[in-house]
């Protein structure tokens, strides 16, 4: 059974009062209601709660949980929090009061998804701290040989946006794995799949880099402009060719990436003419990386193109580690934003 509004959870450092239905029927917004003495800081009033009911597969809960016995991502300040865990006690009450399995996660005031972009596009050091921060997590992640998988604006936090100090921070550790081959899925959503899943080869932290991070407009690699149905696979590599490159050549004996590459390239370089208009159109109309950010309205500093061109290299070998990421000079730039607020006395 899923949880409801009004329910209270006792964990080992507070209770819960839940408020809110974040993502039916797994994630829920919950009060904390503080123990005496309770070891959770007085300001965060607020919490995030993750159950997964017995009809849901527990794989990604079960994931997320062991993600969090790292030292180094369980104290990360980039990562999402854990504070507490209800239901997971070695031995349950003999008085049948077992409490339902969730994890309990410290509350941010959004997600990306739901943060217009607009206003941050020009003059705000948002994108820079977004950046940072991402790449700080994705840095722990790589030290433990992991790949996150699921960098998307679902997943990143944020609180402050309009403070001085925002805070960004990735969280769903749900499909964090360890590097190496896939075995039976692919790893990451189509909209954010890097080239070498796409070509079926071992992955390493670097899948994690390409195409999400610091980007403003996240569905230029999507296939949301999309003219034909089916397809979608190879029409998300076909994006990929037009905006940075040829992708690589599959395995031969991998035949049905080789058909989904043959059909990405056709797509690419063809036309069609539209029924009805008689005109001529592309079937992929997107421009270079740097044609299409060019042209989102803020503008982008032209720094900040220059930093998403150099994350999005088709070779996983010579695509920057997220260390080596971090010392892209856009990211050491003060904003306008800074700029106006810095003063100093001699
Ligand atoms: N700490 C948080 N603060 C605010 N909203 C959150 C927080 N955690 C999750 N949410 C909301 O719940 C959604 C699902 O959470 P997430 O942990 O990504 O679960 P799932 O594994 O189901 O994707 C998020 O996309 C966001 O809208
Ligand atoms: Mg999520």
């Amino acid at each position: 059974m899923s949880l409801s509004i009004g329910q209270v959870l006792r964990g080992r450092a507070a209770s819960y009062h839940i408020t809110k239905v974040l993502k039916a029927p797994t994630v829920f917004q919950a009060k904390i209601v503080p123990f005496e003495q309770s070891q959770i800081p007085k300001p965060a009033q607020l919490a995030v709660i993750k159950h997964f009911p017995a009809d849901i597969s527990s794989s990604q809960y079960r994931r997320e949980l062991h993600n969090y016995s790292f030292e180094s991502l369980a104290k990360s300040p980039y990562i999402r929090s854990m504070l507490d865990l209800v239901g997971h006690e070695d031995s349950p009450p003999a008085d049948g009061t077992q409490q339902p399995k969730c994890m309990v996660f410290e509350w941010m005031d959004t997600d990306l998804w739901q943060l217009p972009s607009q206003p941050f596009r020009s003059g705000s050091q948002l994108p820079r701290i977004m950046a940072k921060s991402l790449l700080e997590a994705l840095a722990v992640i790589a030290d433990e040989n992991g790949v996150h998988t699921d960098v998307n604006p679902n997943n990143v936090f944020l609180s402050g946006v309009d403070s001085p100090s925002p805070v960004v921070k990735l969280g769903d550790l749900g499909n964090l794995m360890g590097a190496g081959p896939m075995i039976k899925i692919r790893f990451q959503g189509v909209v954010i799949r890097a080239p070498e899943v796409w070509l079926d080869v071992p992955i390493t932290p670097k899948a994690d880099i390409c195409w999400h991070i610091g980007l403003p407009d996240v569905l230029i690699f999507g296939f949301s402009d999309k003219v034909i149905e089916e397809c979608t696979e190879s029409w998300c590599i076909g994006k990929i060719i037009r905006l940075v490159g040829p992708i690589g050549n599959p395995d031969p004996a991998k035949t049905e990436i080789i058909d989904e590459l043959a059909l990405a390239e056709f797509l690419e370089k063809e036309t069609f003419v539209r029924p009805g208009t008689d005109l001529e159109e592309k079937f992929i109309k997107v421009g270079t990386i740097r044609q299409e950010l060019e042209k989102v309205d803020g503008p982008i500093e032209k720094e900040c193109v220059d930093f998403i061109e150099s994350l999005l290299v088709i070779d996983p070998g010579r695509r920057p580690s997220a260390r080596e990421a971090l010392a892209h000079p856009w990211l050491k730039m003060k904003s306008e934003e800074d700029a106006d607020s810095d003063w100093s006395v001699d």
